[in-house]
């Protein structure tokens, strides 16, 4: 009797920098694909990622590893990249590799979908796209701060990022320069909120990307914006990011300004992992990060503008 060609599960291998891992994407993976598996490691180092990497990547065989994806997670972002640095090292040394998905919590697929959310806007209002744009990405260091601000980069715009330490702000503007070999971002001190006013005054797009609870942008600041089309916040949690923009607000938030809230960004956001898990699993290897979250938010905005101008 001929022997019947082994058929793989999809498994899903967490490798989580922090103490726990975070069950949101645990449940997207295992929500877009249910009959998945997922084994789960948490507090793992870039030390530690080879050995695992290692052990997930030979059981199987090349047929096998096709379907076992490696899903790099975590709150510590400087660790997170060990872990994706460390995880493609010991891949490339192996007869065959893995799909490789990154969006420490939420980072990646949070500021694709913020971006591309602003690009929209400033496209429905005949505004262009995001090149040469003035964009002020407040609290623009954290993980999904420093994403939009490397995003809005990489779309050649002229970026803004505020911080209450402008040695941390410069920091991130210093990685990103060096990544688009251009001086495309920089930094302004904004260690109180009377300093926010000068950070944004020649703003086109404002996006605020501070921790949840603490609100960045006052109506007061908005108002000493002139040039402000486009007002984005990423905080869903009380107090929000920006004075009178609610969380699912997309519309006019103030007469020729465009607001777009947490949750309004968050639904972009989710269908954005969503896909870039669907992906990774089509593919047998690669690497699904940043690059492909914008990739994934942008085109659902171009198909949505496409739609419109067909009408
Ligand atoms: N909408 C969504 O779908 C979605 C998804 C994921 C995350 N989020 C939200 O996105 C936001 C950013 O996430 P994250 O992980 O990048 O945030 P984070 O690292 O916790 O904070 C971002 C930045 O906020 C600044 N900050 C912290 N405390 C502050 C304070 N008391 N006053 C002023 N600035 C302060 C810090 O910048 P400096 O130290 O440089 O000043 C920090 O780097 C959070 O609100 C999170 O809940 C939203």
């Amino acid at each position: 009797m001929a022997q019947q060609p082994p058929t793989f599960k999809t498994v899903f291998v967490f490798l989580d920098t922090d103490k726990y891992c975070s069950p949101f994407d645990l449940l997207v993976a295992i929500d877009a694909f249910p009959d998945s598996m997922i084994f789960k490691y948490e507090n793992v180092t870039g030390e530690d990622a080879p050995k695992i990497v290692y052990d997930l990547l030979f059981p199987r065989g090349p047929a096998g590893a096709a379907h076992t994806k490696v899903f790099i997670n975590g709150s510590n972002f400087e660790e997170v990249e060990k872990v994706v640095a460390a995880t493609q090292k010991a891949m490339s040394t192996a007869p065959w590799g893995n799909s490789i998905i990154v969006d420490p919590r939420g980072g990646y697929s949070t500021a694709a979908a913020a971006v591309a959310k602003t690009f929209g806007a400033s496209m429905e209002r005949g505004r262009g796209s995001l090149e040469g744009k003035k964009v002020t990405v407040l609290a623009g260091t954290g993980p999904v701060g420093q994403t939009a601000a490397r995003i809005y980069a990489a779309e050649k715009a002229d970026v803004t990022i505020s911080s209450r330490s402008l040695a941390k702000g410069q920091v991130v503007a210093d990685k990103i320069n060096a990544e688009c070999s251009a001086k495309r971002v920089k930094v302004v001190e904004v260690s109180k909120p009377e300093q926010t006013a000068a950070a944004v005054k020649d703003a086109e797009i404002i996006l605020a990307a501070g921790a949840g609870g603490i609100q960045l942008l006052t109506a007061a600041d908005l108002a000493a914006a002139p040039k402000c089309k486009i007002v984005g916040d990423i905080n869903a949690i009380k107090p929000l990011g920006v004075e009178g923009l609610g969380p699912n607000d997309d519309k006019e938030m103030k007469p020729g300004v465009w607001g777009i809230g947490a949750l309004a960004i968050g639904k972009l956001k989710i269908k954005t992992e969503v896909e870039m898990i669907k992906r990774a699993t089509a593919e047998p290897q690669g690497l699904f990060d940043y690059a492909i979250a914008y990739t994934i938010a942008k085109d659902q905005i171009l198909k949505k503008l496409a739609k419109a101008a067909a009408k």
